[in-house]
């Protein structure tokens, strides 16, 4: 029997902010102690996890002087070496200092976003030195709670200058290093800047070199918009532009929940990792969840192992899916493989399918049998089939 218990060939990882995140809330203090960054690495790879992310002040807190940086490093890299853990995603705290209060690149303070510039170029030569080749940006303290104190298109300016300043300084460090743009609706601001999949692939497109840049797109934050995530992440993949993946759970248009992941539409979650699996992601599966304040360490730690539980057996149904014969005539029936077919036809000109007659009496009664296949696909996702 598959005992569901992941290896570094699956490539979770996860946050370091995540497992040691220490319950603050909104209403309520810390619940949990300070995790020490060796101690999670630690227990992430005895979970089985492929590697750790980190915020640069996660990592080292800020107003560290040279020598307590050097020693934070040391030991931090000694348990990487022990463990064989791997950090193949940095990123930058732009959010929890008052100086971010309007934002770190879209500040309306220059100095502010020069700040956070120079904030950023340190820690991506930190993330150059332990081998990461994404660099997350999430903005989220960008954006406005008023339209009259922000003006939406200098902010734009401004987000496209800091990408531009970026990426030009990765390339003449010869960094092999690609970014990826995090979206957000809301949360920590009222309304936050590229707030979907759709807005940043879009933005991508204005910069300088958008080969650099790619999305992160993270589960519940595409749900707390009501939006379709797997749908958001198809178009991502379609547009070779998902260089990496926040993975967690939501349950419907509401705050930020960050649960683990499985734990909030498992229907979505499903079709997300036969999604995943079958286009040909290879990047990691990072595990961006906060586990709730009701759990002590030991809860922490059953609630990390379940987020990679969830992701294997839902990987599991997703393979025995695709492979149940039923399923095979179902999806058949419904046409799904035709959707590949170009609607022109190599050499076949405007001409001749305007030329065409369809019998739109037939056509029009034609059925799709979508309810049949997507009953299939619960009934293996509910474990009856
Ligand atoms: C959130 C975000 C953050 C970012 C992280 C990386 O829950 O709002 O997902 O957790 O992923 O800060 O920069
Ligand atoms: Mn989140
Ligand atoms: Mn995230």
């Amino acid at each position: 029997m598959n005992d569901y218990q992941p290896v570094r060939e699956d490539k979770f990882t996860f946050g370091l902010w995540t497992v040691g995140w220490r319950g603050v809330n909104t209403f309520g203090e810390p619940v949990r102690p300070v995790l020490d960054a060796v101690d999670a690495v630690r227990r992430l790879s005895d979970l089985g996890a492929y590697g750790i992310t980190f915020h640069d002040d996660d990592l080292i807190p800020p107003g560290s002087g040279a020598s307590a940086r050097d020693q934070i490093l040391k030991r931090f890299r000694g348990a990487l070496e022990d463990t064989g853990l791997a950090v193949p995603m940095v990123t930058t705290n732009l959010f929890a200092h008052p100086v971010f209060r309007d934002g770190g690149f879209t500040s309306n303070s220059r100095d502010v976003r020069r700040y956070a510039i120079r904030k950023v170029i340190r820690n991506i030569d930190l993330a150059a030195e332990m081998g990461a080749q994404t660099y997350v940006c999430w903005n989220g303290q960008d954006g406005a709670e008023s339209e009259a104190g922000k003006d939406d298109r200098a902010q734009l300016d401004r987000l496209r200058e800091a990408m531009n300043i970026l990426c030009a300084y990765v390339r003449e460090q010869g960094y092999d290093m690609r970014f990826a743009l995090e979206p957000k609706p809301n949360e920590p601001r009222g309304d936050v800047l590229l707030p979907t999949v759709g807005h940043a692939l879009a933005f991508i497109n204005e910069l300088d070199h958008p080969e650099m840049v790619g999305v992160n797109p993270e589960v519940g934050h595409e749900q707390m918009a009501g939006l379709n995530f797997a749908h958001g992440v198809a178009q991502a993949l379609w547009h070779g532009k998902l260089y990496h993946i926040d993975l967690n759970g939501q349950r419907g248009v509401k705050f930020d929940q960050d649960l683990r992941f499985g734990a909030g539409d498992l229907r979505e979650a499903f079709f997300l990792v036969d999604l995943l699996e079958n286009a040909g992601y290879t990047g990691s599966r990072q595990f961006d969840f906060k586990p709730p304040r009701t759990e002590d360490m030991e809860g922490v730690w059953a609630s990390a192992a379940g987020c990679m539980r969830n992701y294997l057996i839902l990987r599991e149904k997703s393979k025995a899916f695709r492979a149940d014969p039923e399923v095979q005539a179902a999806l058949e029936a419904s046409r799904v493989g035709e959707l590949s077919v170009p609607t022109l036809a190599q050499g076949e000109s405007l001409s001749d399918l305007m030329s065409e007659e369809l019998d739109l009496a037939s056509a029009g009664e034609r059925g799709y049998h979508f309810e049949r296949l997507d009953q299939l696909a619960l009934d293996h996702l509910m474990g009856v089939r």
